[in-house]
């Protein structure tokens, strides 16, 4: 899988991905990720990448040109299967939207910064917006980042253990049962004893009531 991301701060996301899991699957060739700037591709004399908006009020606005011109770079050396605009007006981001984006071969995310981009782009380019909750960031590059988390850690090969990706929180719409490493006993907090059993049958039991009677107290809407 390859993603880029259109940002016109790309210092901002230099160290997300350069560190544990998704650095791995970065090594190991599963995925690639690369961070553009798209100041880089302004015609502007001053590298301009925003204007003020036409409908007055405070708040830039980033122009097409930049936008259209680093969108188009990319789709003349391979096709993607989503150019994602980070919005709060997007979908919410939950484990069946990373599922499904962990599937696509190309995806370019493009970042918004100050009062969003430009309608048109949104209406020509984007294919897909995408917010992460329902509070405001000062700009998109965060959510980004949050985005190609929850994707690449879905690549197969990226976790070293297979199965951990599986039986992850909001999997199979329950939430994780707690665990529980050594000691076994810290100043009298006992870890269940059952754990401790050795009969994986009866663990297995237990870590599933665990996780739905989680679910039924913190997330009783996943359950409907
Ligand atoms: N940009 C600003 N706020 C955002 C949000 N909540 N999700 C995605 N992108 C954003």
């Amino acid at each position: 899988m390859r993603i880029d991301i259109l940002t016109v701060l790309p210092e901002l996301l230099e160290s997300p991905f350069g560190h544990s899991i998704i650095k791995r699957g970065q090594d190991k060739g599963l995925v690639e990720i690369h961070v553009h700037n798209i100041r880089d591709f302004s015609e502007d004399k001053h590298r301009r990448t925003d204007d003020y908006a036409f409908s007055g009020g405070a708040g830039m606005v980033m122009t097409i040109q930049p936008i259209e011109s680093a969108i188009n770079f990319l789709k003349a050396q391979r096709e993607y299967d989503e150019v994602i605009y980070t919005s709060p007006d997007g979908v919410h981001l939950n484990q069946k939207v990373a599922n499904n984006l962990s599937l696509a071969n190309n995806i370019i995310i493009l970042c918004g910064h100050y009062k969003g981009i430009d309608q048109r782009i949104r209406e020509h380019m984007v294919t897909m917006e995408i917010s992460i909750g329902d509070y405001v960031l000062t700009g998109g590059e965060l959510a980004a980042a949050v985005i190609v988390d929850s994707v690449v850690r879905l690549i197969p090969g990226v976790l070293s253990d297979e199965t951990s990706a599986l039986t992850d929180s909001f999997q199979d719409n329950l939430l994780s049962p707690p665990v529980y490493t050594r000691p076994a006993d810290y100043k009298g907090w006992k870890v269940p004893e059952i754990l401790l059993s050795g009969n994986d049958k009866k663990i297995n039991e237990y870590q599933e009531q665990q996780a739905y009677d989680r679910t039924r107290r913190l997330r009783p809407d996943l359950l409907k």
